[in-house]
């Protein structure tokens, strides 16, 4: 997620924003810049690619910038290529308006068409680009100052903001607006300090607002304004953060994984919504695929490693169940050897976080190779793999620090529901009405999850009994099968613990010997026709010994009659049931590993990225 901070005061404003922007490191970035104010001189910008040193570099720690009111960023790319052209700040083409965003403005190219109408011109990739303007426009047309023109613009603006913005016309002061995004802002004595996060103005102050949702403040120089969308003025109390700065990196939470886990809802509704229209249709015109293309495919291979290959094992049921594809998964590290035999009406998807790792890279090229058309599922912008595939669907997950995956793998999961009723659309195996009806169930997921979340405690609860368990089994079947090889590799990753994903109905040819008094085995019973198969091979577990803990969808109570534990989810269309179930395997994992004492955010042996072979 990109970082944003502000500055008003007496101080050089540079260096303190410098300052800031290192405390928001943690967040993940590309890019960086920063704006400062004079008084009544014309604002200062600078730029740059990589990482803050080069920012550093270029304004000699802030020095070279004068001026006592700024604004600075850390850019992680959504729209457009990492460089310093795409960099924030962005402002008008008279540098009327300056602001640095963080968010995602969905409806970007609808506001870009409008501004374009009105002679305005682009000289970057972004969205943020797009949304100075809108201000600018709002503020020229109406004549009603800042707070005007941005409740004009905030209420065009579809998606998420925290804005911070410099106008010409007000020297000494800076606007800021916000939805959904995060935003702080802390007074201490004649300065005021502004942020996405507490870490980048604790040092100067623990009293701090939280600016509202639809909200517009106004900074001074030690003072601050509230207003609402009517452009009323609002007042608020501060508030005081107890946190220290290494809690506040994680937004209050213990650690970047269990952070991260709650942060699916957003990451989800996010990666939804950069590609469904308002009006359900999906638009994957980013990806540049046509649909005669999208007709002619007769072979999809899946390709990628770890968690991303988990992805790949539920995507082949939901997209041979819905498109008629037949769709073929593979280990990236085994795929790159064998000398595939690929169909040239084929398409092969090379799914990947953080769109470097070495043997996903290089099965991309073996498939590029042999003159195969490539589409990279990737959560990072201009990566190696989102540079040489052919096709790029970006996940908007945003930067994922933990090392064990969870927000960028149920980001993955959202790609490819979206890819593969897409594909059904165009190929004719569903129908508008089928269309809009997994549209309407796709759009509930990020409240299923919130929901699943809030029985966190009873999952930590079950962990507690099982610090001690030596083996887990996994067992599910079709999806649930693919459900599990995630839920296993969550518990091994971080708790250390061994576990084996099973095919349900592979059990009794050889492994079930394996099992004995107190194996814990978990279940993944989300798709009815396969449940009471799936439920007598626990049963078989059972007979041998092993405690059964069940994942089932609400309604499904019988099961209790059976499992020793029981984790209901949310009802939800078969082909998304991923979506819900790995959230309490998550959650398992992450709370055996702290139970244990662990480093649960960067586990022994791992890497977050595996960019060698
Ligand atoms: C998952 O928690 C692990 N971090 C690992 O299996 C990971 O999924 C795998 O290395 C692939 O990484 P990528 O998605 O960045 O290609």
């Amino acid at each position: 997620m990109c970082g944003i901070v502000g500055f008003n005061g007496y101080e050089q404003a540079a260096p303190i924003l410098l300052e800031g922007l290192t405390k928001l490191e943690y967040r993940g970035y590309d890019s960086a810049g920063l704006a400062v104010r004079n008084d009544a001189n014309d604002v200062e910008l600078v730029k740059a690619k990589g990482r803050l040193r080069a920012l550093y570099e270029k304004t000699n720690g802030g020095i070279a910038m004068q001026g006592t009111c700024g604004i600075g960023h850390t850019r992680w790319a959504t729209h457009g290529e990492p460089n310093e052209n795409n960099a924030h700040p962005h402002c008008s083409d008279d540098r009327n308006v300056v602001a640095v965003h963080n968010g995602i403005i969905e409806n970007y190219k609808e506001l870009q068409a409008k501004l374009l109408r009105h002679d305005y011109k682009f000289y970057s990739q972004t969205d943020t680009e797009i949304a100075v303007k809108l201000i600018d426009y709002y503020y020229k047309k109406y004549k009603g100052g800042p707070v005007d023109a941005i409740a004009r613009a905030m209420m065009r603006i579809r998606g998420s903001y925290a804005l911070a913005v410099l106008f010409k016309d007000y020297p000494n002061e800076i606007y800021t607006a916000r939805k959904d995004s995060p935003m702080v802002i802390g007074i201490a004595g004649d300065e005021t300090f502004m942020a996405s996060d507490v870490p980048a103005i604790l040092k100067y102050t623990r009293n701090v607002y939280f600016i509202g949702n639809m909200e517009i403040a106004r900074l001074g120089k030690g003072t601050v304004e509230f207003f609402n969308i009517d452009r009323e003025l609002i007042e608020k109390e501060p508030e005081e953060i107890t946190w220290d700065a290494e809690a506040a990196e994680k937004g209050g939470f213990e650690h970047f994984m269990i952070k991260e886990i709650h942060e699916q809802p957003k990451a989800v509704r996010d990666t939804i919504n950069t590609s469904v229209n308002e009006d359900g249709t999906i638009d994957l015109s980013p990806l540049g695929i046509d649909e005669e293309e999208i007709r002619k495919y007769t072979q999809i291979h899946i390709v990628a490693c770890g968690s991303a290959y988990h992805v790949g094992m539920v995507s082949q049921y939901i997209i041979e169940d819905l498109c008629r594809i037949p769709v073929r998964v593979e280990l990236a590290s085994e795929f790159r050897y064998r000398n595939p035999i690929l169909d040239p009406n084929g398409l092969v998807i090379v799914i990947s976080q953080s769109g470097e790792t070495a043997d996903s890279l290089a099965a991309l090229r073996e498939a590029k190779s042999k003159g195969i058309p490539t589409l990279g599922i990737v959560n990072v912008i201009g990566s190696s793999i989102a540079r040489e595939a052919d096709h790029v669907f970006y996940t908007m997950a945003g930067p994922e620090i933990a090392v064990a995956t969870t927000k960028a793998y149920s980001a993955q999961l959202i790609c490819i529901y979206l890819l593969a009723i897409k594909f059904a659309e165009v190929r004719g195996t569903i129908d508008t009405e089928k269309r809009d009806q997994m549209i309407a169930e796709l759009r509930t997921l990020p409240y299923k999850i919130e929901r699943i979340l809030e029985d966190k405690e009873r999952i930590q609860w079950f962990a507690a009994k099982f610090s001690n368990a030596k083996d887990i089994f996994f067992i599910g079947r079709g999806i649930d099968y693919g459900i599990t090889m995630e839920g296993s590799l969550k518990m091994k990753e971080v708790s250390y613990i061994h576990s084996e994903a099973y095919a349900a109905g592979e059990l009794k040819h050889g492994t079930i010997s394996l099992v004995e008094d107190g194996t814990l085995v978990i279940g993944s019973l989300t798709q009815k026709e396969l449940y009471e198969k799936t439920l007598s091979n626990m049963l078989e577990c059972k007979t041998r010994g092993a405690y059964l803990m069940g994942i089932t969808s609400y309604g499904n109570y019988s099961i209790e009659d059976s499992a020793d534990f029981t984790v209901y989810i949310p009802k939800t269309d078969p082909h998304f049931a991923t979506s819900l179930a790995v959230i309490p395997l998550q959650l398992l994992g992450y709370y055996l590993s702290v139970t244990k004492g662990l480093n649960v955010d960067k586990p022994r042996n791992l890497a977050k990225s595996v960019t060698v072979e």
